[in-house]
């Protein structure tokens, strides 16, 4: 079967290798997408990850589809469409510095159960979008992380995947004003078209004389310069 491997700096291969087994334990995925994340650039201009340098297999943003259960598998079936934590795998990380990658064209999960490494979902979400679940996970987990209240005002540094993903995950928790800044003009477009309430293009305008404006002027605290109200803040 075919892998692609980081092979050096800069340095991407297609390779053949032997397709994996499944144990009694393991189900057997055909891998149907994967995302190609800003770590994997990393990882290709740094030669791949250590001790794999120089034979690193990528793709950590997977989708596929089950093909073989094993016999004392419960919980999944040959055919069922999956989404994967690629960090908990029991045999190392899945596209990040483990013996297996999300472009390989099959993956074993070694000691599957469900939930843990594999969630099943519909049938009729295509590919490309199931591949979105690992890169909206990091966004939802930068949003739980800032544990936002309802009416919230929030900011969000970045409209690329991972800010765009955090604007809807901070809306969907009930956020009352996110402000998306960026200097791409083109990504705050698409901001806007999703929900952002406002945003800033930090290129051409004063990121806080505009939030002074969006979020109103901060009362109480040390500080003698105006100070936005923001509640909360994400660096995407
Ligand atoms: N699996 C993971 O853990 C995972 C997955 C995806 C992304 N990430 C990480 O999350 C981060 C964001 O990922 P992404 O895919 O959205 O990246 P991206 O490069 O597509 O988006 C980043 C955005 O930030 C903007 N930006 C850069 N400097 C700025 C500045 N000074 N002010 C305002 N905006 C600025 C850029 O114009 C760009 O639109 C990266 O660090 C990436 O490595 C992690």
């Amino acid at each position: 079967m075919r892998s692609v491997f980081v092979t050096g700096p800069g340095s991407v291969e297609v390779r053949e290798i032997e397709k994996p087994e499944a144990g009694p334990r393991d189900v057997l995925l055909r891998m149907r997408a994967s995302g190609i994340c800003g770590s994997d650039h990393m990882y290709i201009s740094v030669g791949g990850i250590p001790p794999n340098q120089g034979r690193t297999p990528l793709g950590h943003e997977p989708a596929g589809e089950i093909v073989e259960v094993g016999a004392e598998v419960t919980g999944f079936q040959v055919g069922d469409h999956v989404v994967i934590d690629t960090m908990a795998f029991t045999d190392g990380l899945l596209g990040s510095g483990g013996d297996q990658g999300g472009l390989n064209e099959y993956v074993v999960v070694r000691d599957a159960a469900p939930g843990r490494q594999l969630r099943v979902i519909p049938r009729d979400i295509p590919w490309e979008v199931a591949a979105l679940n690992e890169p909206m996970a990091v966004a939802l987990h930068a949003v739980n992380r800032l544990e936002p209240k309802t009416g919230d005002k929030i900011v969000i540094f970045g409209a690329g995947p991972i800010g765009l993903g955090a604007l809807l995950g901070a809306k969907s928790k009930g956020a009352g004003h996110v402000v998306v800044v960026d200097l791409q003009q083109e990504r705050l477009e698409t901001a806007l078209r999703i929900g952002a309430d406002a945003v800033i293009n930090s290129a051409t305008e004063d990121v806080k004389e505009r939030l002074l404006e969006l979020h109103g002027r901060s009362v109480g605290g040390f500080l003698r310069d105006a100070r936005p109200d923001t509640d909360g803040y994400i660096d995407a």
